[in-house]
């Protein structure tokens, strides 16, 4: 229909009831999606409490749509519609007493749990793999397979060259740059990470022939089917900050308690992959970004937010960078006082980061992403710059490497566990994060990657490294085939 036709649709519905449109009202109503459905609904409503009206204005309708909205908010109608989905189970979770005394063992032991649990993986591979202490005694042109833990890279002119360890020993091997394939394998080997190589004993040197990473297997993913249900992703809403968008959220808002879509009632969860507030003295100089400088009235503000979105859809929250909770890997749930404030306006479902959950069979991982600042760093030819083409390279590298935090010692400090919590052991149905503001949907081999953008315009950190945040985005995603959809906001 034409927006004219459209307008004169709008125009006679007014008069039809005796009433006269402004110019400024109509404008508001053409915004509408449904604008003569919320017209009659306005004016049933008028009749009732101000019956001598004839002239509807711009304010006027905007007072009365904000009002009609809170009648129709207070109706059960959704309630008595809505289908059961299943419960969250929570498989993998961090809490807050877990201690380490800082002791040169227990790094000794977090990093032997992390090569340990990934050797298994390459194993699974079918490949054998003998001690490095063996490879180092080799003759003159013999091969064999080994799993090492890459302790440095060092680029020359003519080749990569990779000092590696296992527990047996540790040797430099190297990659010629002309050796093709191999070469393009070795770029994307990170340091601290775990990886099969193919070996061969030269005159005075160790060649790798090939690498091979943990992986995820080819299309290991059975079809099945999930749950007739949607998962709506959001994340990095970091109310509190000047930045935030308070506007765009609210739109959000709007959207999961009246959006037409098919999908949005079918909406059982939302996961809020961290960040929700902006928090207070999380970097030098915050307080001149922030407006609210109070961390309980940002948990506040959002309390109120939050309670917008339908009870009937349960709500996952962990935390990330910004959230008053340790910053070191895991990070426990939020908790104490802000959890209560929280709380006090609505059910929440409070996990670590990461935590893997499970939704009937579709498995789940949940994390913040801080490690992707490394991964930025690491993974050549990516940059903030280039993200949005890029973000799905980058967390495809988490799954070939089977870990949410492959670079140890950068700017993700993680604390060193008995077990290693970060490496990936179950290959999962979807892999959400968050943290660089940045939309991207991605498959790989089967596993559905996500990171899910903000609702804070662009910082002037994010300025100065060329990043342009993606604002006011969530992603549904269809447990039942894990199909996706971005939506947009504004
Ligand atoms: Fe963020």
């Amino acid at each position: 229909m034409s927006s004219l036709n459209n307008d004169r649709k709008i125009i006679l519905a007014a008069l039809k009831n005796g009433y006269h449109l402004t110019e400024e009202a109509l404008e508001i109503l053409r915004r509408l999606e449904d604008p003569i459905r919320i017209l009659n609904i306005l004016i049933e409503h008028l009749k009732k409490t101000d019956p001598h009206r004839v002239v509807l204005d711009a304010e006027f309708v905007e007072m009365l749509i904000r009002q009609t909205t809170k009648l129709h908010e207070s109706q059960p109608i959704h309630e008595e519609e809505s289908p059961i989905y299943p419960e969250v189970q929570i498989i993998q979770h961090y809490p807050e007493n877990v201690a380490i005394e800082g002791r040169l063992e227990e790094f000794y032991r977090y990093f032997h749990s992390r090569y340990i649990k990934l050797r298994k993986i390459l194993e699974e591979r079918g490949i054998k793999f003998v001690p490095l202490s063996e490879i180092t005694r080799m003759r003159k042109d013999q091969d064999a397979a080994a799993a090492v833990m890459i302790l440095n890279k060092k680029d020359t002119e003519k080749a990569l060259i990779f000092e590696c360890e296992d527990p047996s020993a540790n040797t430099t091997v190297f990659v010629p740059k002309k050796a093709g394939e191999v070469f393009t394998k070795a770029e994307m080997v990170l340091v601290d990470c775990v990886v099969g190589m193919k070996l061969r004993k030269t005159n005075n040197a160790i060649l790798v022939q090939d690498i091979i990473q943990p992986d995820v297997p080819v299309n290991q993913k059975h079809p099945s089917l999930g749950p007739d249900a949607y998962m709506c992703l959001i994340s990095d809403i970091h109310i509190g900050s000047k930045n935030f968008r308070k506007d765009l959220f609210e739109s959000f808002l709007d959207w999961i308690n009246r959006g037409r879509d098919g999908e949005v009632k079918k909406i059982g969860y939302v996961a809020l992959c961290g960040d929700l507030v902006d928090g207070v003295g999380i970097y030098p100089g915050q307080e001149k970004e922030l407006e609210v400088v109070s961390i309980n009235e940002q948990f506040n503000i959002a309390a109120k937010f939050l309670s917008e979105i339908p009870e009937r859809i349960k709500l996952i929250y962990l935390p990330g960078n910004h959230e008053p909770v340790r910053k070191v890997l895991p990070q426990p749930p939020v908790s104490g006082i802000y959890r209560k404030i929280l709380e006090n306006k609505r059910e929440l479902i409070f996990i670590s980061n990461p935590a893997k959950i499970l939704i009937g069979n579709r498995l789940i991982y949940l994390y913040h992403g801080q490690s992707l600042d490394d991964l930025i760093q690491a993974i050549p030819n990516v940059s903030y710059s280039t993200l949005h083409e890029n973000i799905g390279k980058i967390l495809e590298v988490m799954l070939q490497t089977r870990h949410l935090a492959p670079c140890y010692g950068q700017n993700t400090t993680i604390l060193p566990l008995e077990n290693d919590p970060l490496v990936i052991e179950d290959v999962p149905d979807m892999l959400c994060t968050g943290h660089v503001h940045v939309t991207g949907v991605k498959s790989y081999k089967g596993v559905l990657i996500v990171n899910s953008g903000c609702w804070q315009e662009q910082t002037s950190f994010q300025q100065s490294s060329g990043l342009k945040p993606t604002v006011g985005t969530s992603v549904l995603v269809n447990l039942a085939d894990m199909s996706t959809k971005i939506k947009f906001f504004s």
